[in-house]
């Protein structure tokens, strides 16, 4: 009898939040006008897939006039991401909604609002028959280039070079880009900023295949 489980203890509140994460922050319906989710006149970022947010928690701390949208289809790292962003202060001027990228950005405008685009690591997966699943599509560089202001860079990098190397051309073959590497740069332009995977990879001696582009 001592040892039966207790069936009228009341929950705690972390275990009464659903397990869904569906009260993570979502896009209004319809056409969206990004410089109206975030306030402030500091760069734009756009970032694709941030994950457990790191980059963007670091841009925001290394620019107070910083601003992000970031797009991560997992509801709840979304969820984290945007409460993180609240909690340090910066929600009014940087958010995460849980979107699919590859979804939402036809409806995203207006033309050339975003000064920078970020897709850090964007595919888990590597294999073969994982590539239609692909983040970095055809169509998904053709809004990105609808968004992105002239002089505007994009960042993409991986660790994975045969991704690396399908990512590249669909960026440097594109009419609206000109490629800032030969392919691969060095350094990422947004240091000190870091994703999450970035500084894992760079502290386990990994190569890093960075590659910037810059909107016509
Ligand atoms: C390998 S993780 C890298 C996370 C982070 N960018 C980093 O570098 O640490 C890829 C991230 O992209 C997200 N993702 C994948 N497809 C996406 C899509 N279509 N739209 C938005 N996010 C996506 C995943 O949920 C995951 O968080």
């Amino acid at each position: 009898m001592a040892n039966e489980p207790m069936k009228d203890t009341p929950e705690s509140p972390e275990k009464q939040r659903p397990k869904s994460y569906a009260h993570a922050p979502r896009l209004p319906e319809g056409p969206v006008t990004l410089t109206e989710l975030v306030s402030g006149d500091g760069p734009l970022m756009l970032e694709i897939g941030p994950g457990r947010g790191r980059f963007a928690l670091e841009l925001c701390a290394h620019n107070q006039t910083q601003r992000v949208i970031a797009l991560e289809i997992r509801r709840k790292l979304a969820f984290q991401l945007d409460d993180r962003l609240a909690q340090k202060g910066y929600g009014k001027r940087a958010r995460c909604f849980a979107e699919d990228a590859r979804e939402v950005l036809p409806r995203l405008g207006p033309m050339a609002c975003v000064d920078a685009v970020a897709i850090h690591f964007p595919d888990p997966w590597w294999k073969k028959r994982h590539a239609k699943r692909m983040v970095v599509g055809d169509a998904l560089v053709n809004e990105i280039a609808r968004v992105v202001k002239p002089g505007g860079l994009v960042l993409v990098q991986t660790d994975v070079l045969e991704r690396a190397e399908a990512y590249n051309p669909r960026f440097a073959e594109h009419e609206a880009f000109e490629s800032l590497g030969s392919p691969y740069v060095d350094e990422s332009p947004f240091v000190p900023a870091r994703s999450n995977r970035e500084a894992i990879a760079i502290i386990d001696g990994l190569p890093v295949y960075r590659m910037v582009f810059r909107r016509k």
